[in-house]
């Protein structure tokens, strides 16, 4: 490496560390707050609770000083948006969130006149389920849907199995005994039991009652864990990974590079949005069994210059687990730390679906090709767009159960997860910067002249909305 090269990556990592970066964009996708309960099991889930709202609020005014002097005091449409699933707990969580970022523009409201109603509507998009792709990922796709559902109900079978003890404890203490009907459907069977442990859940952390056989329940991981494993088998190979989740992967960089681009996208999305995407970038540890909780947050900056260098855009990705906390770095293994655009789209290559559609088809109907997996002799019937919440009797596994467990069962056990952690020193960018030589002579002349300014100037003005 030439030595005039070598200098101005130290001279670039100094500034690195220094907090000198400008940022250009940001994405926020964050698992809505902690819902009511809702014993109907009705598709869309019950309300946010009182906690779960004030959690999407602090979420918002979290992000409100974190970006603070990047976005404006009041709302505006060319500089933020606001994209949701169409679930009702998940759009209001959307319009917490940009309450509390939004709270001064909501507090100085003044359209009211003399009444002082102290509100400004903030629009939050949506996607409905047939077309989401991206976020609560309901879109059909029959060729992955069919290998999916045949997945799933092999892992259902298997976790009766493995848990045949609590299942028949379960019964018996609540008559629910067609849980041990082995001749139902598993996604049907298991329904009762999964809200039933939302309920134990949900009581447990708000210090309502529960019975000693609850109790014990709570110490039983297998099955709390019955949806992290579930969701497992939509991402366990890299074709799944790329007709579930690649849309979803693929918007990443398409939303940094959108032109014009805003500057804060938020979305609003589920447990497994989250679990799915964060698995898949290989930002997920695999061994914790857990999905993300209420409110769990992935934020994504995007950054194209140094000071007054211009570089190649590259990305950081935090994660923020519990309000409370402090987001921490991560990598993304392949991708590296700054991870670059460029190589994202590279490492990504294979997950980043082509023509999704044309892959999405069932050759010759359906029927050409038999399933190789053990029990199943029949490939599964697959409605297109599933009817809403309706009990059936045929054995198969369809979209609307895969629905129904995922709106109503969003198992967060007592451990906060741990994603795989990127140990937060600062070092050298294993790629050498894209620099012109007039680049590269001003951006010397920048840092050498003006390193001390600019890191007093950083202090200043980004240390508001840069958290390092
Ligand atoms: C949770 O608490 C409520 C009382 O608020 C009670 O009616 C319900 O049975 C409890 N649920 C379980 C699963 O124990």
């Amino acid at each position: 490496m030439e030595t005039r090269t070598k200098i101005l990556l130290l001279l670039l990592n100094i500034a690195l560390a220094n907090g000198l970066e400008t940022l250009s964009s940001v994405q926020v996708i964050f698992r809505h707050g902690e819902k009511e309960l809702d014993g109907t099991l009705e598709v869309g889930g019950g309300p946010l609770s009182d906690k779960g709202k004030k959690q999407m609020f602090d979420l918002g005014t979290y992000l409100r000083s974190r970006y603070a002097g990047f976005i404006r005091t009041e709302f505006d449409s060319g500089e933020t948006s606001f994209l949701s699933s169409d679930k009702d707990p998940v759009i209001q969580s959307a319009s917490m969130v940009a309450y509390g970022l939004y709270l001064d523009f909501n507090l100085a409201a003044t359209w009211s006149g003399e009444e002082n109603i102290q509100y400004e509507p903030i629009p939050v998009r949506t996607l409905p389920r047939q077309y989401d792709n991206l976020i609560q990922l309901t879109k059909s796709c029959p060729k992955n849907d069919a290998r999916i559902q045949e997945d799933l109900n092999e892992y259902v079978k298997n976790f009766f199995n493995q848990n045949q003890a609590s299942l028949e404890l379960y019964a018996e203490k609540t008559g629910d005994t067609a849980i041990l009907n082995g001749n139902r459907n598993g996604a049907d069977r298991i329904q009762n039991l999964i809200s039933f442990l939302e309920a134990v859940k949900f009581n447990s952390s708000n210090n309502l009652p529960l019975e000693d056989w609850e109790k014990q329940f709570l110490q039983e991981q297998d099955l709390f864990q019955f949806r992290s494993g579930w969701f497992k088998n939509y991402i366990d190979t890299e074709e799944k990974q790329r007709l579930y989740i690649g849309s979803a992967v693929q918007n990443i960089p398409t939303t940094f590079e959108a032109t014009p681009v805003k500057k804060i996208s938020l979305f609003s999305a589920h447990d497994h949005t989250l679990y799915t995407l964060m698995a898949t970038l290989g930002i997920w540890d695999e061994n914790n069994l857990q999905l993300p909780p209420d409110g769990a947050t992935l934020i994504i900056e995007y950054y194209d210059s140094i000071g007054a260098i211009t570089t190649d855009p590259y990305m950081k990705v935090w994660y923020r687990s519990e309000t409370s906390q402090e987001p921490e770095l991560l990598e993304i293994p392949q991708c590296g730390q700054p991870c670059y655009i460029n190589k994202f789209k590279e490492v990504f290559a294979n997950i980043i679906p082509a023509n999704a559609e044309k892959e999405c088809k069932v050759e010759g109907n359906g029927e050409a090709k038999p399933q190789t997996l053990s029990g199943s002799r029949k490939r599964p019937h697959l409605p297109k767009i599933p009817p809403l919440r309706k009990r059936t009797t045929t054995t198969t596994v369809s979209p609307k159960h895969i629905e129904i467990v995922s709106s109503t069962s969003e198992n967060t056990v007592q451990n906060p997860p741990s994603p795989v952690l990127y140990s937060a020193s600062a070092s050298v960018p294993e790629k050498p910067l894209n620099v012109s030589g007039l680049n590269i002579l001003m951006g010397v002349i920048v840092l050498v002249v003006g390193t001390g300014a600019l890191i007093f100037a950083a202090f200043q003005k980004r240390r508001q909305y840069i958290s390092i």
